[in-house]
């Protein structure tokens, strides 16, 4: 085996500051000397970017892509007696937040091209539901590693079966379908800004995003303590704003967001030319522009290609090596889909996510590139 060249990393998050240090110190120390660090200024002028920037009219800062979850379950009435539909392939953030909101979830299984959740199987599901008493309301599709889901179809279930469409953006700032972004197709829709988002901030941070001002109305009293204005609560509400330094940061981030987003398509085409006959590289589908979250292969030895690949000095991750359904907190519990869950445990055994942030440099792809192929091989 050849020796470490060096180390590539999946992320880099002190490369995101060093790429705008000037701009992100100034946004701190504006904010520091402003008197004023929570729900002001910098929060409201970062909606209206963020909402410019997604196509969409409103959005709501939160204080995280958990608690964006459950404000937008909260804000469309989604509560307990409701079934949520979702998928066990995601971050257990998704499936905790609708337990979190008082619906009960259930988990249907993905598409296995695009990790996405299969229409056909949650159309089955909804019906199930409905036939056996119980109050199907929502689904919440989550737009995994960057690749929109199969939004026309699952538009067309919720509306044959009136039930809210929740997009899952955490992973999917600037994926498309067309020439519309992820988060203006369904009702409304969830963004994370943890760190290794596409957009991250420096800390936690999260938005709901919507067309429908009374909803979003709803959500920003719900976000603060029910509050209509100032200590008088029209209705239950919690604690979960997205603080004053977080949005002036993430106001400087989603400057570069455009350029960085390209940089991860580029990153993605050099691993697809290079790889696609040596493993199994990610599927997009016709009419969608994947926004490489993350880039994700799959290979049936895949722990041993990891392994392999760490001795070569490249990081790699697994999202998720265990399906919320085999998750102790909610194995036996949860309910799944009676079409089972065959494609995501095959993923849960399979997928291999490789370096990709918008700093990844030539020699990085290239080092990813080399050692890879040189382990398909070996
Ligand atoms: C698909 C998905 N949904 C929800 C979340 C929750 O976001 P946060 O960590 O900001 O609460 C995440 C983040 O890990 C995610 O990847």
């Amino acid at each position: 085996m050849s020796p470490v060249k060096r180390y590539v990393s999946m992320v880099d998050l002190k490369a995101s500051y060093r790429a705008q240090e000037t701009e992100i110190d100034a946004a701190i120390k504006r904010v520091m000397h402003s008197g004023w660090y929570i729900l002001g200024q910098e929060c409201a002028a970062f909606e209206q970017d963020f909402a410019r920037w997604c196509g969409a009219h409103h959005a709501v800062g939160v204080g995280n892509g958990t608690d964006a979850i459950i404000v937008a379950l909260r804000g469309l009435g989604v509560g307990a007696g409701d079934t949520v539909f979702t998928v066990s392939h995601t971050a257990v953030a998704t499936v905790a937040a609708v337990e979190l909101a008082g619906a009960t979830a259930m988990l249907v299984d993905i598409e296995p091209d695009t990790y996405t959740i299969d229409p056909a199987k949650l159309e089955a599901a909804v019906k199930a539901v409905k036939n056996s008493g119980g109050r199907p309301r929502a689904v919440i599709a989550v737009h995994l590693y960057g690749h929109p889901c199969d939004v026309e179809g699952i538009a067309d279930i919720c509306r044959r079966h009136q039930l809210f469409f929740v997009e899952d953006c955490a992973q999917a700032h600037g994926a498309m379908l067309g020439d519309a972004q992820v988060g203006t197709f369904g009702d409304i829709a969830s963004f994370s800004f943890y760190p290794t988002k596409n957009l991250g901030a420096f800390g936690d941070g999260g938005a709901i995003v919507t067309r429908d001002r009374t909803l979003a109305e709803r959500c920003a009293a719900i976000r603060q303590y029910g509050w209509r204005e100032r200590y008088l609560s029209d209705q239950t509400g919690m604690n979960s704003r997205l603080d004053e330094l977080q949005a002036a940061m993430l106001g400087v981030r989603l400057k570069r967001l455009d350029r960085e987003i390209v940089a991860r398509r580029s990153a993605a085409a050099r691993y697809d030319a290079a790889l696609a006959g040596h493993l199994h590289t990610p599927q997009v589908r016709s009419g969608v522009r994947h926004a490489y979250h993350l880039y994700v292969v799959r290979s049936a030895e895949r722990d041993a290609l990891a392994a392999r690949l760490k001795a070569r000095g490249i990081g790699t991750g697994v999202h998720y090596p265990v399906p919320v359904h085999f998750q102790k907190a909610y194995a036996g519990r949860v309910a799944i889909a009676s079409s089972g869950m065959a494609e995501t445990e095959r993923a849960s055994r399979e997928v291999l996510s490789l370096p990709m942030h918008a700093f990844l440099q030539d020699e990085d792809v290239e080092q990813v590139i080399e050692s890879v192929i040189s382990e398909c091989k070996s």
